[in-house]
């Protein structure tokens, strides 16, 4: 198994979660982070740490195309690991349902 980043991180990119990595395997883009599946360890806890609920387990249902998309992104986009500025708007996105459509592929800054 491996924990994923879902919709509710899209355009709230809050970053909680990458300080309490201990493989630093998030990788950033440009309005969401995805986890390397290959690199997570499974620790669990960054899944806590997300104040949107972002961050789940793969063995929850119907989650398989999150799965793809923390692993096709994570092999494209740069390797992040500590917190930057979260999004000035990221309080106007919290909670709100339909992100998935606003997914820009674009890759971040990153600092790894
Ligand atoms: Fe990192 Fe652990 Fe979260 Fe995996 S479960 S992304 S290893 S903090
Ligand atoms: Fe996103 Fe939550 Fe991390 S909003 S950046 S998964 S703390």
């Amino acid at each position: 198994m491996t924990f994923i980043v879902t919709e509710g991180c899209i355009n709230c990119k809050l970053q909680d979660c990458i300080e309490v990595c201990p493989v630093d395997c998030f990788y950033e883009g440009e309005n969401f982070l995805v986890i390397h599946p290959d690199e997570c360890i499974d620790c669990g806890v960054c899944e806590p740490e997300c104040p949107e609920d972002a961050i789940k387990a793969d063995t929850e249902p119907g989650l398989e195309k999150w799965l793809e998309i923390n692993t096709r992104l994570a092999n494209i986009w740069p390797n992040i690991t500590a917190q930057g500025e979260p999004p000035a708007d990221a309080k106007d996105w919290s909670g709100r349902p339909g992100k998935e459509a606003l997914l820009s592929e674009r890759p971040g800054r990153g600092d790894g």
